[in-house]
């Protein structure tokens, strides 16, 4: 079934189990071209999983997903290169080659048959670099840059392949207050450009401030989706995270979450453990539990 005009990604009652644990267990969400929206929701709660099935990396074993009216299944490489680019949260801290050639592996979809860059594609590679203040360690070695560097220099690959979607595992993780910001508002002005975003986050109030819309994940299921201002309460706070906060929508600023405590004296872990999934791990440490006990 086609998208409408719209909708970019349609996701239907997806679902993606590792061995026995369930990470997305029947997800149903659409988002459409040109928002920015926040993936949020606890540790474990299924985003990363989301984020590699809907690059390819993972084939759910039960759902759908349309990405700008293809489905996602059918797609090639070079096909859904074009139209998604992804940002892990991990990459290999030993990657011998420089800023300059990361960026420009931005292209490559672009390449017709050769593995030479047009001066095009050169330029739109530095663009990206300039965008992200990458540009003074273009020489330098992806495994040289500190966390924040990194993560700006791929981002800017992203950035200069320029695709429909960016799918982006956790974009501000290692960045300070500054770039923490600037990242949020070149997200920002990308969406405003016409490109969807999809970024799972743990900076709720980030998210509040830049997201057009949030997905909020627990336990592998959607349990809210929409505008922060329609969705964020105390109850959702208290219920996904287990932490009492208090929500202002501040006139000129907007919604500010500001977390008081845990609900009750085990705090989050004691929610969390209530709540865990059967897993096979869990059975081993139980195991292993009762052989040291
Ligand atoms: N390779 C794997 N093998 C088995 N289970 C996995 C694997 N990767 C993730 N999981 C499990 O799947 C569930 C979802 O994990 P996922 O990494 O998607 O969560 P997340 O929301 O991205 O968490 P975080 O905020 O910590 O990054 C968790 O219960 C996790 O333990
Ligand atoms: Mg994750």
């Amino acid at each position: 079934m086609p998208c409408s005009t719209d909708v970019i990604i349609r996701v239907e009652d997806l679902v993606y189990t590792y061995n026995s644990v369930k990470a997305l267990d029947g997800l149903t969400f659409e988002i459409n071209r040109g928002e920015f929206v926040g993936l949020v929701g606890p540790n474990g709660s299924g985003k990363t999983t989301l984020l590699k099935c809907l690059s390819k990396l993972y084939t759910p074993q039960e759902g759908s997903i349309q990405l700008d009216g293809h489905n996602l299944r059918k797609l090639s490489q070079s096909e859904g290169a074009k139209i998604y680019a992804v940002v892990p949260s991990e990459f290999p801290m030993d990657m011998n080659i420089s800023i300059t050639d990361t960026v420009l592996l931005g292209r490559y979809p672009y390449l017709e048959g050769l593995w030479w860059e047009k001066e095009r594609d050169e330029k739109i590679a530095l663009n990206a670099m300039e965008k992200l203040n990458v540009s003074d360690f273009g020489n330098r070695k992806l495994g040289e840059l500190s966390s924040g560097e990194k993560q700006r220099a791929l981002i800017a690959k992203a950035i200069a392949q320029e695709a429909k979607v960016l799918l982006i595992d956790e974009p501000v993780a290692h960045l300070d207050l500054g770039y923490q910001m600037e990242i949020m508002e070149m997200l920002r002005s990308l969406s405003e450009d016409g490109v969807t975003i999809l970024a799972a986050m743990h900076e709720l109030n980030l998210a509040v401030k830049y997201c057009d819309k949030l997905i909020v994940l627990d336990k592998g299921k959607v349990v809210a989706c929409g505008k922060p201002e329609d969705i964020v309460t105390q109850k959702l706070i208290e219920d996904v995270y287990g932490v009492k906060a208090i929500i202002q929508n501040i006139p000129n600023v907007g919604l500010v979450i500001i977390p008081l405590s845990t609900s009750n004296n085990g705090g989050v872990f004691d929610k969390k453990n209530s709540k865990e999934r059967t897993t096979e791990s869990n059975k081993t440490s139980a195991r292993r539990g009762s052989v040291e006990a």
